[in-house]
Formats: C-alpha cells, structure tokens, sequence
C-alpha cells in the first residue's frame, strides 16, 4: 500500500501513529504530496477527488480517504483494538471528530496565514477559528480527562495529534494556559514511542 501524505499534517500523523501502534508499518509507503488547496496538482486527485491528504492507495481495492476512514480500516486489518465495543465507541468516535475539528481548524488558520495573500487575510475569521478550538480545549479539559487516560484508542490518537499540531503551528496561543489536566495529559502521551517518532519539524 502506498500512503499519500505530508509529515506536517496532524491528520496523516493519526494514520502513521496507528500504523506504528498496530505493528503494520512495513506495509506501507509514504509518498509525499507537496500541493495545497489552491495548486492541488501535486496532490492525488486520481485517486481522491478532494484531492486531500492522506489518502491510502490499496493494491487489493479503491483508494481510501479520510483520516478516519483509513484509522478503521487499518485498526481491523490488524484485529482491530483502537475502536471499542459497546457504547464506549460512541464516545470514542466523538472524542475522535472533536480532535479532528480542532485539526481542521488550525490547518484553515494555518493556509489563512501561509497560503493566502496577506492583503486578503481576514483576522475575524482566524479569531472565529481559534474560537472554535478553544471552546473544543475547554470541553477536553473538563469532561473528557476520565477517557483520555483510559486504554488507548483512536480518540486519543487523534487529540495527541491535533494538540501536537497546535504546537507547531500556533505555539504563540499558547493552549495549555488554563488546561492544566489536559497539559498533563498530553505530556505524558507524547512520550508513546509511535508519537515521539512522528513529532512535526
Ligand atoms: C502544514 O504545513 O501545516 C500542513 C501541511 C499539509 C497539510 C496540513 C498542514
């Protein structure tokens, strides 16, 4: 399989980290995209539309996208132990899209800044974007710390990497002020041998 990506995307970084925490790593090539939304031919648009990272290029069947997608597919090639039975997965896949919407969020900040000519920013709507992750920070911090420190499974992975990427990329916010549960949280599971070894550089 080939997996079309950038090592700075949080959400290519969810699918390396589960490839490394289900042991199919081998099994995959990474193939570096180097377009954006407004040059996306350098992107895999033959294979996904959107024209989006990541996308997974299977020998056996169609390309898969999205992030998401991809996690499960790769959590059941492997046995499957990062989505969990019963109503825990409802939590999960929505502790997962919260991590996700945060991710998206700061990669819209981030194009606002790097990609769009800087007469045509508009700072109420990165203002509105950080609102957005702030209130999702907010909502981690006081209701989902009981989750975050149980067994590992996509949501954490997906949070690891969204926080991992505001830390790249917005280190100025400064997300940990006020979270101090969260802060804590995310500093242990950033030692994970499968995240220390896909840090952003
Ligand atoms: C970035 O450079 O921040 C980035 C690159 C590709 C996808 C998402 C983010």
């Amino acid at each position: 399989m080939r997996l079309h990506q950038s090592p700075a995307s949080p959400f290519v970084r969810k699918v390396v980290v589960v490839l490394k925490e289900t042991g199919q790593e081998g099994d995959v090539a990474l193939v570096t995209a180097t377009g954006t939304p407004v040059n996306p031919d350098a992107m895999p648009v033959a294979l996904n539309p959107l024209g989006k990272i990541p996308t997974l290029e299977r020998d056996d069947g169609p390309a898969l996208y999205d992030s998401r997608v991809i996690c499960r597919y790769l959590d059941d090639r492997a046995g499957g132990k990062l989505y969990p039975a019963g109503p825990r997965l409802w939590e999960t896949l929505t502790l997962e899209a919260t991590a996700d919407g945060i991710s998206d969020a700061a990669v819209l900040m981030r194009y606002e800044t790097a990609v769009r000519p800087a007469d045509r920013q508009w700072p109420d709507w990165l203002d509105g974007q950080w609102a957005k992750i702030a209130r999702s920070l907010d909502a981690l911090e006081s209701r989902w710390i009981s989750h975050l420190s149980g067994p590992l499974d996509i949501g954490q992975i997906a949070v690891g990497c969204a926080l991992g990427y505001l830390d790249f990329r917005h280190a100025a916010r400064d997300w940990r002020s006020g979270r101090p549960a969260l802060a804590g949280w995310y500093a242990a599971f950033a030692t994970r041998p499968s995240m220390a070894a896909t840090a952003p550089v």
